[in-house]
């Protein structure tokens, strides 16, 4: 049986472990001979590794493991890359959620200024790795991208390099879709949804079960649960931190007001960022949240492994973990599998640009995703699904071009933003953090 050779850019994450044992769960479906760990933080990589090498070896001692800071080493002769790096690490995404609240608007990894400042520092390494990846690896070898902000990097990908092979992909939709089978009592892989959006910005039209359409039910219980299971333990550990327990919950909020479709949960940023601000702790956000609880986790592991040779499954990853490994058994062995991810309009979407990366369901084959026809969306959707296309597409040419207006438009239109005088204001902070890493912009 063919086997493949995968290399994890950003070895060092947090989820690597996890995804390693759903990598070994599905060895039968996707046979590895090698797995390379790549990162440009070499000691703390080196440790991730440790935890990784363990779980390796509870399953088989066929697998070669390479731990390298190398980019030929990692990619030479690789069939896929899984791709999950956080360009400045926890330092920057707190910094990237603590300016932005000092101003009094939505601190966030992804969505808003947060966002913004992530896919300034994330578009040139994203180029810099497809670059190794192309030189080194197959010429068949996909790029499955994790690394966020997904539809900034979406963009850059599309503009920069369009021919590479990478699959952008996020797990938001597919955790979303979890705690939808839990409220209703199914396996995720029962339902079959509509969903239309750009990443972290889209919605739920349709949640059929064996054809019948669930969606009403869903939103009944949303009105009295949000989307949670009465008994929360039910979500997995990945989503278990109260900021998230509160996401979930804010479904509500956002369903009362607008109760046509399930929203994907980061829309709580732009529809209520007001109601955000005043409910953050501008002193303890999701960054602090992460390092105190799963990085700091992983470590601690990691040193009881080493002393007493005892690995404590403390991260188990869960959709974030199964889906990748889903996703790319799909391309491996070219089953056409319908999952929802990130694909270049065409018409997709036909009242949407044909160049926005849009997020929707797509069989994915061995030549990448085939999307389905989803038609035109309605107009509350598409202005609002313009507005921040434009901020992103915006923010992508502020970077090709150096362009401080440009970043200031992209800035000025993120609907978390209240005016331009703010939109500046936060920019200028957020050049002045980020200058080890942005480029220059005039
Ligand atoms: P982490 O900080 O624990 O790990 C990221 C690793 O990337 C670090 O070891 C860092 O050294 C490395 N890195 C940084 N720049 C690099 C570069 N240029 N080349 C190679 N490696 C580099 O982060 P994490 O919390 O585990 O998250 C990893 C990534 O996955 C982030 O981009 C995060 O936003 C993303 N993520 C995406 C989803 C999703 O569904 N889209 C969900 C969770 C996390
Ligand atoms: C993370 O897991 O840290 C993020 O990428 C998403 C979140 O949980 O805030």
């Amino acid at each position: 049986m063919k086997t493949y050779k995968l290399a994890v850019a950003g070895g060092g994450s947090t989820y690597t472990p996890g995804i390693i044992r759903s990598l070994m769960d599905r060895l039968e479906d996707l046979p590895l001979s090698e797995i390379r760990f790549y990162d440009i933080d070499g000691e703390r990589q080196s440790k991730v590794v440790v935890a990784a090498k363990a779980v390796i070896e509870e399953y088989t001692d066929k697998i070669k493991v390479i731990d390298t800071t190398d980019p030929q080493t990692a990619f030479e002769d690789v069939d896929f890359v899984f791709a999950q790096m956080r360009v400045g690490k926890y330092a920057m995404r707190e910094l990237d959620e603590k300016i932005p609240l000092s101003h009094h608007v939505v601190g966030q990894e992804t969505c808003g200024p947060g966002g913004l400042a992530y896919g300034l520092r994330t578009i040139s390494p994203m180029i810099e790795l497809i670059d190794y990846v192309e030189k080194y690896a197959k010429e068949t070898a996909w790029i499955v991208n994790y690394s966020n902000p997904a539809s900034i990097v979406a963009e850059g990908v599309r503009k920069l390099r369009p021919n590479s092979r990478v699959l952008n992909i996020c797990d938001m939709p597919v955790a979303t879709m979890r705690n939808i089978a839990a409220i209703l009592g199914v396996e995720r892989e029962e339902l079959d949804v509509d969903y239309f959006g750009l990443n972290h910005f889209g919605w739920f039209t349709s949640i059929k079960v064996d054809g019948v359409e669930r969606l009403p039910e869903i939103r009944e219980h949303v009105y009295k649960h949000g989307l949670l299971t009465e008994d929360v333990s039910k979500i997995d550990y990945r989503h278990a931190d109260s900021s998230w327990i509160k996401t979930f919950k804010n479904i509500k909020l956002i369903m009362d007001h607008f109760p046509e479709y399930l929203p994907n949960p980061y829309l709580q940023y732009y529809l209520f960022p007001d109601h955000i601000v005043e409910t953050s702790n501008k002193e303890y956000t999701r960054a602090n949240e992460v390092m105190d609880g799963r990085e700091k986790t992983l470590f601690e592991t990691v040193d009881k492994y080493e002393e007493t040779g005892i690995l404590e499954d403390s991260f188990a990853v869960g959709v974030h973990g199964t889906f990748i490994v889903d996703v790319t058994v799909s391309l491996a062995q070219n089953l056409g599998k319908r999952y929802l991810v990130m694909v270049e309009n065409n018409g997709t979407i036909p009242n949407l640009p044909n160049d926005a990366m849009i997020e929707v369901p797509a069989l994915i084959t061995s030549d990448g995703p085939k999307p389905e026809f989803v038609g035109d969306i309605p107009y509350f959707y598409k202005a609002m699904i313009d507005q921040q296309l434009a901020s992103e597409k915006i923010l992508v040419q502020a970077i090709v071009e150096g362009s401080y207006e440009k970043a200031l438009q992209a800035f000025t239109l993120n609907k978390t933003l209240p005016s331009a005088k703010v939109a500046k204001a936060v920019l200028d902070d957020l050049i002045e953090a980020n200058k080890e890493f942005w480029p220059t912009l005039t």
